[in-house]
Order: C-alpha cells, then sequence, then structure tokens
C-alpha cells in the first residue's frame, strides 16, 4: 500500500450521491478537532455549484471548511470544482477541461503538511471517472488513507455496501469503518439490516460499525457525532 500522506485520516466513501458523505465528514472532522488535532477537510473534485453573494461556492466545500480548524480557503478545500452538478468528467468536458490528478495529489499533500487529521471526502460513490484513465478509487489509493464508508439505508443498500467493501479491498486499502446514515426514514426491518450489514462487513472486511445516525432535523457535525461510538472512532484513525 502507498505510504500515507497524513498522520490521522481517512477517506470517506460512499454507497451512493447523496448518502450522507458530507455530513458523515464534517462529523468526522468535529470529532479530530475535539482531539486537539489541526484538522481538514478535502473535496478533491466537486461538482456543483451555486451563486451566493455574487459568489459561486460548493456546498460540500463549505461544509468542510466550517467542520475544520485549519484556515483554509475554498481553493484549498475544493481544487477541482465544476459548475455543473452531474458526473465530473461530464462536467468538466462541458467546460472544456480535464482533471488534473497529479494536482489533486499535490492539493492533498499540501494540506497533509499543515494538519494532522485530513478527512477526504470521495465524489459519488468509490469508482467515479476523473477522466479516461483515472477514478475515485485511484485517487483514494494515492491516497492510502484508511476508508470510512457511508451507507445510505434504504432498499438495496446491503448490497451496494458489500460490492463497494470489496473494491475498496481489491484496492489494498483498509475499510477501516462503515456509518448507517438513513436516507428512507421509512425503510421497512432497518435493525435486520443493520444487523446483517454489521456482521458481513465485520467478518468478510474487519469493517467496524462506527454508529447509526437516523434521519435528523438538524444534522449537524455535532448532532451526528452524538450518535457515533468515540472507541470505535479511535479505532479507525489510530496509527
Ligand atoms: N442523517 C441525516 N438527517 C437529515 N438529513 C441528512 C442526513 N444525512 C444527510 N442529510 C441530508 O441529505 C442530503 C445529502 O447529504 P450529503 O450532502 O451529506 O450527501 P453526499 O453523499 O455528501 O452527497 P454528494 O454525493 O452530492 O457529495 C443533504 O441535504 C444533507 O443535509
Ligand atoms: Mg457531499
Amino acid at each position: 500500500m502507498t505510504q500515507p500522506i497524513v498522520l490521522h485520516g481517512c477517506f470517506v466513501t460512499g454507497t451512493d450521491t447523496e448518502v450522507g458523505k458530507t455530513r458523515i465528514s464534517a462529523a468526522l472532522l468535529h470529532w479530530c478537532v475535539s482531539q486537539g488535532w489541526r484538522s481538514a477537510g478535502f473535496k478533491p473534485v466537486a461538482a456543483g455549484l451555486e451563486l451566493a453573494d455574487n459568489r459561486w461556492i460548493n456546498a460540500d466545500v463549505q461544509a468542510l471548511r466550517q467542520a475544520g480548524s485549519v484556515p483554509l480557503n475554498d481553493a484549498e478545500i475544493g481544487p477541482c470544482q465544476f459548475k455543473a452538478a452531474c458526473a465530473p468528467h461530464l462536467a468538466a468536458a462541458m467546460e472544456g477541461r480535464v482533471i488534473d490528478f497529479d494536482s489533486l495529489l499535490r492539493a492533498a499533500r499540501q494540506l497533509a503538511r499543515r494538519s494532522d487529521a485530513l478527512i477526504v471526502e470521495g465524489v459519488g460513490g468509490f469508482v467515479v471517472p476523473l477522466g479516461a484513465d483515472k477514478d475515485t478509487a485511484d485517487l483514494a489509493q494515492a491516497l492510502g488513507l484508511p476508508v470510512v464508508l457511508v451507507v445510505g439505508l434504504r432498499l438495496g443498500c446491503i448490497n451496494h455496501a458489500l460490492l463497494t467493501a470489496e473494491s475498496v479491498r481489491a484496492r489494498g486499502l483498509r475499510l477501516a469503518g462503515w456509518v448507517g446514515n438513513t436516507v428512507d426514514p421509512d425503510m421497512p426491518w432497518v435493525d435486520d439490516n443493520l444487523a446483517t450489514l454489521r456482521d458481513l462487513l465485520m467478518a468478510r472486511h474487519g469493517a467496524v460499525g462506527l454508529g447509526w445516525v437516523p434521519r435528523l432535523l438538524d444534522p449537524s457535525p455535532q448532532t451526528i457525532l452524538s450518535h457515533l461510538d468515540p472507541a470505535a472512532l479511535r479505532q479507525v484513525f489510530e496509527r
């Protein structure tokens, strides 16, 4: 495996897009800050900008900045941002741009030099194309960080979680932990699904369950963190 670039950190992936990666990443950052670590979020590729106060901003980048403790500007947290909220290689093509893989790694290393903990939020699911010959799994592999999987709890999530776990392990990465995040609050048999995820992800991949997050009125880092297990978090971040 590639040498990790930072003392503590993880690469947060998900079973899909919109499953809570940003919310969980912000909560993990909040926990890292509470450990006294200089903590930075990183969103290597962000697709989807909105206009706020005459400035184009990406919501994920803003959330990661607010949760971290290293003073960083938008371009440092999100070095590669596109306007359209779609697959990144398509968003790039719409703007006549390409995603420069090596510059993403340089940006990550720059953040790592200024941080004790780096939380990298992936893009969409685990294997998202970043161009003709690279994808987000290559990025996770090059960063060498343990992976945390956000499982969006809804029908079909067990299969998606196991497929993702296999893919993470096939890249030689440690699947350090997983979080069940409620996407469908009406999902039937949630407890049974969680028990199955807990058993299979541990037995097959050694991945620790970090917690179950209900659908919250206030999905702030503090509130989400109150649903995660501190002892399990320590296992993810220990070296
Ligand atoms: N547990 C929760 N309770 C309430 N709302 C949540 C919860 N988890 C996520 N959300 C909301 O669901 C939406 C998607 O979450 P989030 O942006 O974290 O997903 P994501 O996986 O980062 O998406 P993307 O793939 O676009 O980066 C957001 O509006 C977020 O506030
Ligand atoms: Mg996100």
